[in-house]
């Protein structure tokens, strides 16, 4: 679903990625860990083309999804963004009811049909869990909700135009325990249909959420391995010495 051949990214003189080389395939969970600062970020922000919004950036590398690399002339960047969703480390709503975060995207894709908005809405929330929390207030704003239900809200948002893709950057880091582990939860229903790459400073969370993981540091993927061998019993001793806690 996604190939990176020898990733460089700079910004400005500082490079961020150093000769990036991943594939992942469809209908899995990746997470991405390691010491801040070490190009998480930077490197989910190519699947998008997010970084194209940052000056004064440089990228070297190919990075494919489905087979077609995404920084090629011809790709269209709209097309590509509703391939590939995003979600947040923040729940970012839009100031507008629960209703309209989720119809949002269809209507600005141009579906007009009433009827055909409020199903798609309907099972959307319930894909993100959310629809029972939910039902009574979809014509209250957005704001009105928990931070837990902001966040499966943003992720229904982005389910809504049906990506192949989900990026998430830390969605559970500003969240309590118990919408945590809905985001978990919801991660693990959504890996059935959707490919799913997830930022993470939470070592439990990639082990329990993942079924391979990267690990960084300092711009270079150190490990990527499947995400059982990783915890348990990874190939380099960098790793080990990361998931054990003795540094970052
Ligand atoms: N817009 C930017 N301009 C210049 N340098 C940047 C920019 N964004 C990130 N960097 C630098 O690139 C490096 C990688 O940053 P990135 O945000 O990808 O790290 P990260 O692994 O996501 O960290 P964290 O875990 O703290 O979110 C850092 O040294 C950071 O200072
Ligand atoms: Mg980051």
């Amino acid at each position: 679903m996604i190939e990176t051949k020898n990733i460089n990214f700079y910004y400005g003189s500082f490079q961020a990625l150093k000769n990036i080389s991943m594939k992942m395939d469809a209908n899995t969970v990746t997470a991405f860990i390691g010491p801040s600062g070490c190009g998480k970020s930077t490197f989910l922000r190519l699947f998008n083309r997010m970084n194209d919004l940052i000056d004064d950036t440089k990228l070297e590398g190919e990075c494919l999804i489905k087979g077609k690399d995404i920084y090629d002339k011809s790709i269209n960047i709209d097309a590509l963004r509703k391939d590939v969703g995003m979600v947040f480390q923040k729940p970012n709503p839009f100031p507008k009811s629960v209703f309209e975060n989720v119809a949002y995207g269809l209507k600005v894709n141009g579906i007009t049909d009433k009827k055909f908005i409020a199903n798609r809405v309907e099972e959307t929330l319930k894909a993100a869990a959310l629809f029972d929390e939910v039902k009574d207030k979809l014509n209250k704003s957005a704001f009105e909700l928990s931070g837990g239900q902001q966040q499966r809200l943003c992720i229904a948002r982005a389910l809504a135009i049906e990506p192949s893709i989900i990026l998430m950057d830390e969605p559970a880091s500003a969240l309590d325990p118990i919408s945590t582990s809905k985001i978990e939860e919801l991660i693990h229903q959504l890996k059935k249909k959707y490919t799913i790459v997830i930022v993470t400073h939470n070592m439990q969370q990639a082990a329990r959420v993942s079924d391979k993981t990267g690990f960084f540091m300092l711009g270079e993927l150190i490990e990527y391995n499947d995400t059982k061998k990783m915890f348990l019993n990874p190939d380099n001793e960098t790793t080990q010495n990361y998931i054990t806690g003795r540094f970052g």
